[in-house]
């Protein structure tokens, strides 16, 4: 079915045509919507310097007022128009979500919902693992399929000095056993690399994990956001991650798990396990990104380097119909054209402008 969206009372009238005959709604450049991160508090009691560096996330940072975030029947809806609209993959983020309190109900109301095939969302988390052993057990009854905690070094003095707050490895660890124990498979753990920060834990991180079940992703860092004072230099190529980790540790490529996958995986050739690379900034891979982000306030943003969210609180609490906040939606995908990271290297427009914190819609 050929969708014009040229006219803007045709679109209105032909959207829910597209939805109900299982099309699944399709952007600009013909890119499907998939996944919703739904970041759940733009908090947290890390300040990795690569994300909410201290010096600019201090003491009297001003980060949303109780009163502005979604509750979780807000947010429980908007998840419930978009699985309708071919959502499958669910990720709850922050800041750190493990700081929003009860999170393990929200959990219990999304791991409930159903696509129009009757499938189980793909329901996931992602968290500096800081409160995970104590909460491991709870999100896995409340129906969480998936973690992936994010570590960037077992060496403690570097991982402390990295998490800007001194937060010991040793309890992130304890917490990732916990998931473990709990029954998440596969936990992931995502590593930033950072030249001359945390590089030299490339070899010691595949080392400690391997034959553990536990996938670590080595993770390029991105200019996101303003605050993080990124610069090309401080980027290792994953070619690099790689290469140093075949040397100890033969690897065997084996692509991406499905063409919007952010990682690009490898498996030790002794069966020890996978690793995966992120290569945002190397090797772009927004030609088939399917990802929608919802910050904690209720706006929607169509790429991880935007500078505008589009308010769906404001509608939502102003009485929209459930159909008129789907078409909202489905208009806004059907608009989306971005493609930062493929732009990098351009002196774009979109280059130019002030970009959300990472903070702010989660990783
Ligand atoms: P899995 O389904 O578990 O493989 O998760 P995922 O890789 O989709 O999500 P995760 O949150 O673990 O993503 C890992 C990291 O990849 C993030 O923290 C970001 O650094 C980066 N990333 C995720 N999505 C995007 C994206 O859409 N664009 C860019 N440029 N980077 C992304
Ligand atoms: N570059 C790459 N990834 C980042 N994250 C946060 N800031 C950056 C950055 N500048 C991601 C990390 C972390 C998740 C919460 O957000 O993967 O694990
Ligand atoms: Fe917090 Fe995660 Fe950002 Fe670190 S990367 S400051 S843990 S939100
Ligand atoms: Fe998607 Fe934007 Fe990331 Fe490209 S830069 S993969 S469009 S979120």
């Amino acid at each position: 079915m050929e969708v014009s969206v040229a006219d803007p009372a045709e679109r209105t009238l032909r959207i829910p045509d597209v939805v109900t005959a299982g099309m699944p709604l399709r952007d600009t450049r013909m890119r499907p919507l998939r996944d919703l991160r739904i970041s759940v508090t733009d908090r947290c009691n890390f300040r990795c310097v690569y994300c909410m560096p201290k010096e600019v996330f201090g003491r009297d940072y001003a980060f949303l007022p109780r009163r502005e975030l979604l509750s979780f029947e807000e947010i429980e809806r908007v998840a419930r128009a978009f699985v309708g609209l071919g959502v499958e993959k669910i990720r709850l983020t922050g800041g750190e979500p493990l700081l929003r309190k009860d999170l393990e109900f929200l959990v219990e109301r999304l791991a409930a919902l159903r696509t129009p095939l009757g499938k189980d969302v793909d329901l996931t988390l992602t968290t500096n693992g800081s409160l995970l052993s104590r909460k491991a057990g709870a999100l896995r009854d409340a129906g969480l399929k998936r973690v992936s905690v994010s570590l960037d070094s077992i060496d403690e003095a570097v991982f402390q000095r990295m998490n800007g707050v001194g937060f010991p490895a040793a309890l992130v660890l304890e917490g990732i056993e916990a998931a473990q124990r709990a029954g998440f498979a596969p936990v992931k753990v995502n590593m930033v690399v950072k030249r001359g920060v945390n590089d030299a834990q490339i070899l010691p991180m595949a080392r400690h994990f391997r034959g553990t079940g536990v996938e670590v992703r080595y993770i390029e860092f991105m200019d996101v956001g303003t605050s993080n004072g990124w610069n090309m230099e401080s980027v290792v190529p994953s070619s690099a991650v790689v290469r140093c980790i075949d040397e100890a540790y033969p690897l065997v490529p084996t692509g991406r798990e499905n063409p919007s996958a952010t990682s690009v995986r490898y498996r030790y050739a002794d069966g020890q396990g996978e690793i995966g690379v992120i290569s945002s900034v190397s090797q772009p891979f927004c030609g088939d990104c399917t990802r929608l982000r919802l910050s904690a306030d209720g706006r929607l943003y169509t790429c991880l380097f935007a500078s505008h969210g589009l308010d769906i609180r404001a509608p939502m609490r102003n009485g929209d119909s459930d159909d008129a906040l789907r078409r909202r939606v489905a208009d806004l995908w059907m608009r989306r054209a971005d493609r930062y990271s493929e732009q990098r290297g351009e002196n774009s427009a979109a280059r130019r402008l002030p970009k959300v914190e990472m903070s702010f819609i989660g990783g």
